[in-house]
Order: C-alpha cells, then structure tokens, then sequence
C-alpha cells in the first residue's frame, strides 16, 4: 500500500454552542465535547484509509478551560501515527468567542480508529507519510503513548496472573 501523507487526513468540525449543550452549571457539557471530538477523529482516519472505521479507544482527553454557551467549539483532527490496522488521531479543541474573536485552546484528545472491513474485523491502514518537523514529533509522541498501553496492559495481565 502506498503511503498518504499527513496533511490529507486533516478534519474540521465547528460548531456553535447552544444551550441545549449545557450541563446543570451552564457549560458546555464535556460529553458534547467528547461526541464531537469523536467525529473529527473519524473523519480523519476514514480520509486517511477510505474504510469503515470504529473507535477503540479514547485514550486520552483533557478539559483546560470550560466552553460557554454562545460560542463557536472548533475540532481540528489529523492522523498522528499508524500500525497495522489502528491509527492514533489527535484532535485539537478552540473555543472561540464569536463577539470578540477571542480564541481558547480548551481539549487535547487522543482516539486509536481501527479500520475495519464490511464484516467488521480488523483491516490493514496504508502508511502514514510525515512531511514536517511537528507531523514527526506527534508521530514519535503517538508511538511512546502506544508503547506505554501496551506496557500498562501486559503489567496489568501479569498482575492478575500472579494473582496481585
Ligand atoms: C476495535 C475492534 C475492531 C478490535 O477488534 P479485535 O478483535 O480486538 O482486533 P485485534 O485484536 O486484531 O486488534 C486490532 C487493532 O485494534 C487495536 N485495539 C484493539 N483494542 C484496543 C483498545 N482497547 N485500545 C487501543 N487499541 C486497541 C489493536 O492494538 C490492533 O491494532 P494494530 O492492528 O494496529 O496492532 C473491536 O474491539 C470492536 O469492533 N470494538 C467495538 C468498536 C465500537 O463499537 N466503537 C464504538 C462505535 S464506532
């Protein structure tokens, strides 16, 4: 399979919050967050292997700051590395308030898409193509968090095998 490159993954999903996307505080409620972070992630790993793709895995999520009602919540997602059918998808949240222009970084999130085929079962990813210094770092940064859930899962197999 031929290499894609990085830039040919990108996605953007923006939308303005509403109050229907409150909690009981009168902020955005993380799970909108999470729902919509899901779906730039999917976009981006189906644009980078042209198959029906699942979620894994959420594997990391972060709130910096709430988002208020009113303003405009932007996803940006790209492919960040790949394995064999698994993909890591990075997704950068700003919250932008649409009076002033004022933008926050709010989330970070980090999702594993695998690919998978019309009977659901896990199918291999093309390779994925780097082509600038901060594609190369989220690519080294997406094989350490890799390595270090693999190394949690086999300590944790381990653990309940000896019976700890
Ligand atoms: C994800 C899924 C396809 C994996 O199937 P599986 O039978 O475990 O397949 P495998 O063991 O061969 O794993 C396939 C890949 O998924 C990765 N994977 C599986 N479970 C994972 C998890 N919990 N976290 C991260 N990666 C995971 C494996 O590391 C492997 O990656 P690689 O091929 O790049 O090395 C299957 O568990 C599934 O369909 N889950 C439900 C997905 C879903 O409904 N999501 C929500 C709605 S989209």
């Amino acid at each position: 399979m031929e290499a894609r490159p990085v830039r040919d993954t990108q996605a953007a999903l923006i939308r303005w919050m509403s109050i229907i996307d409150a909690n009981s505080a009168g902020f955005v409620h993380g799970g909108i967050v999470m729902k919509l972070c899901d779906e730039a992630a999917g976009i981006a790993a189906v644009k980078h292997c042209r198959t029906r793709i699942v979620t894994a895995a959420i594997d990391r999520m972060t709130f910096r700051y709430p988002v208020h009602v009113g303003e405009l919540l932007a996803c940006r997602a790209s492919v960040n590395a790949v394995w064999r059918t698994s993909m890591e998808v990075g997704v950068r949240v700003e919250a932008e308030n649409p009076r002033t222009g004022e933008v926050r970084h709010t989330s970070t999130a980090y999702l594993t898409m695998v690919a998978v085929d019309d009977e659901g079962r896990p199918t291999e990813v093309p390779p994925l193509l780097t082509e600038s210094p901060d594609e190369g770092r989220r690519m080294r940064e997406a094989e350490l968090r890799r390595n270090n859930r693999l190394a949690e899962r086999e300590q944790i197999r381990a653990g309940r095998a000896a019976g700890t």
